[in-house]
C-alpha cells in the first residue's frame, strides 16, 4: 500500500479506503476550517456568518447544542469549552430526545445544531421546533446549502470537503475546530478572557495541523498495536474533561466499523459499573493529557492493571509516568488541554480503521449504517 508515503498531496488512489484518506486529510481540513477566520495579527477570530447575530449570542442566557452520533460528541467538547472560557450555561442534547421531550425553550436561548450532512432528520426537526418557539437557531454544517444550513438564522460552515466514509473523521475535527473558534470568540466578546489568552489559544489552534501530521506519521505503530487487539470481544474507552468526548468518539469509531463492542465512559464512572468487566481479555483505551485530571487518570489505570486489564494509553509526548504503566502507548504532541481533543482522537480513528481492516470489515460502508440518516 502507498499509505507509507509521507503526507503530501494526497489522492484517493494513494489510499485503500475513503476513511483512511479522510483521516490523513485532517491537517489540511483543520487548516481550511480556521483559515480566513483568524486575523492576520493572530489577535482575533472572525466568524463571518455570525457577525449579524453575535450581539444576541453574547447576551444569550443559555446555549443548547443539538446533534446526533459523532456531531453530538463534538457538541460535548463545545459544552466544556464554552462553559469554562465564555461562562455561558450550555446544554447538549441528542436531537432525537430534544424534539420529543417537550423541552423548555426561552427567549434568549441560542440553539446550535451540529451536522456534517445538514440533513439528519432528528436534528432538522429539533431545530424547527426551537425556531417555532422563538430561539435564535444556528447551524454548524459541512454540506453547503443543506437543509439545516438553509433553515438556520445564521451559521458557520466546516470546510472539511466531501466526507464519503460513513464513519465520520475529518468532519468531527472540523466541527471541533469551528466550535473552539466560537468558544474563544464568545469568551473574548463577553470579556471573560484577555487579549494575551486569546492570542495564546489562537497559537494553539494554528499548531494543530502540524501536530496532527506528526501523529499520522506514526501509523505503522498504531497498526502494530491494532494487530495485538484485533480479536478482542469488548473494549472500554475512558477519558475525563475534554477527553471524555474523545473516549466516546473512539469507542463509536471502533464499534461502527469493526463491529467490536466498545463503550466510551467518563473515567470517573468506571467504578460504577465498567470495572466489573475488567479482566485479562479487556483492552482499556485511556485518553489522557497533562491536564487537571492527570492524577485521577493514573489511578484509573492502576485499578485496571490490578485486575489484569490491558491498557492502551493515549498520552502527551514526554509523559514518562504513563509509559511504564501502559501496555501500549499512542503518543501525541503536547498541547493546551482545551485543544487536546483534536489530537487525541486521531490515533483512535486509525486504531479503529486498522482493526476493522484486519477483521475483514467493509470500512467505508459498514453494515446497517448510513452516512446521512434522513428518516426517523
Ligand atoms: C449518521 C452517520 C454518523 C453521523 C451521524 C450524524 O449516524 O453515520 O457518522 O455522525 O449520522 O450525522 P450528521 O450529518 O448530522 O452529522
Amino acid at each position: 500500500t502507498k499509505v507509507d508515503l509521507g503526507i503530501g498531496d494526497l489522492e484517493k488512489g494513494d489510499f485503500e479506503h475513503y476513511m483512511l484518506k479522510e483521516i490523513f486529510e485532517q491537517p489540511d481540513t483543520i487548516r481550511d476550517t480556521y483559515r480566513g477566520r483568524i486575523r492576520k495579527d493572530q489577535d482575533d477570530i472572525v466568524l463571518g456568518g455570525l457577525i449579524d447575530v453575535f450581539p444576541k449570542i453574547v447576551e444569550a442566557n443559555r446555549i443548547i447544542i443539538l446533534g446526533c452520533g459523532t456531531s453530538w460528541h463534538a457538541a460535548l467538547v463545545a459544552e466544556y469549552l464554552i462553559e469554562e472560557y465564555a461562562r455561558v450555561p450550555v446544554e447538549v442534547e441528542y436531537a432525537s430526545e430534544f424534539r420529543y421531550r417537550k423541552p423548555i425553550i426561552n427567549p434568549g436561548d441560542v440553539v446550535i445544531a451540529i451536522s456534517q450532512s445538514g440533513e439528519t432528520a432528528d436534528t432538522l426537526a429539533a431545530l424547527k421546533m426551537a425556531k417555532e418557539q422563538g430561539a435564535l437557531i444556528l447551524g454548524i454544517c459541512n454540506v453547503v446549502g443543506s437543509s439545516i444550513a438553509r433553515l438556520t438564522d445564521a451559521g458557520v460552515y466546516t470546510h472539511a470537503g466531501a466526507e464519503i466514509g460513513v464513519a465520520s473523521t475529518k468532519a468531527f475535527t472540523a466541527q471541533v475546530t469551528v466550535l473552539t473558534l466560537f468558544a474563544f470568540k464568545l469568551a473574548k466578546e463577553r470579556g471573560k478572557i484577555d487579549a494575551d489568552t486569546l492570542k495564546m489559544f489562537i497559537g494553539e489552534m494554528l499548531a494543530i495541523p502540524g501536530k496532527v501530521e506528526s501523529i499520522l506519521l506514526k501509523h505503522p505503530h498504531i497498526k502494530a498495536v491494532a494487530e495485538k487487539y484485533k480479536d478482542a470481544v469488548n473494549a472500554l474507552y475512558l477519558g475525563r474533561g475534554y477527553l471524555f468526548p474523545v473516549a466516546l468518539e473512539g469507542a463509536l469509531k471502533l464499534k461502527e466499523i469493526s463491529y467490536m463492542h466498545a463503550e466510551g465512559y467518563a473515567a470517573g464512572e468506571m467504578k460504577h459499573g465498567p470495572i466489573a468487566l475488567v479482566d485479562d481479555n479487556l483492552p482499556v483505551v485511556v485518553v489522557s493529557a497533562k491536564d487537571d485530571y492527570y492524577e485521577k487518570v493514573v489511578s484509573n489505570i492502576q485499578e485496571v492493571k490490578a485486575r489484569k486489564g490491558n491498557i492502551i494509553a493515549v498520552v502527551a509526548e514526554g509523559d514518562n509516568g504513563l509509559r511504564s504503566m501502559a501496555d501500549d502507548l499512542f503518543e501525541v504532541p503536547e498541547s493546551h488541554p482545551a485543544v487536546a481533543s483534536l489530537l487525541t482522537v486521531v490515533p483512535l480513528q486509525l486504531f479503529a480503521y486498522y482493526i476493522a481492516l484486519m477483521r475483514g470489515c467493509d470500512v467505508d460502508q459498514p453494515r446497517n449504517l448510513a452516512k446521512s440518516v434522513t428518516v426517523e
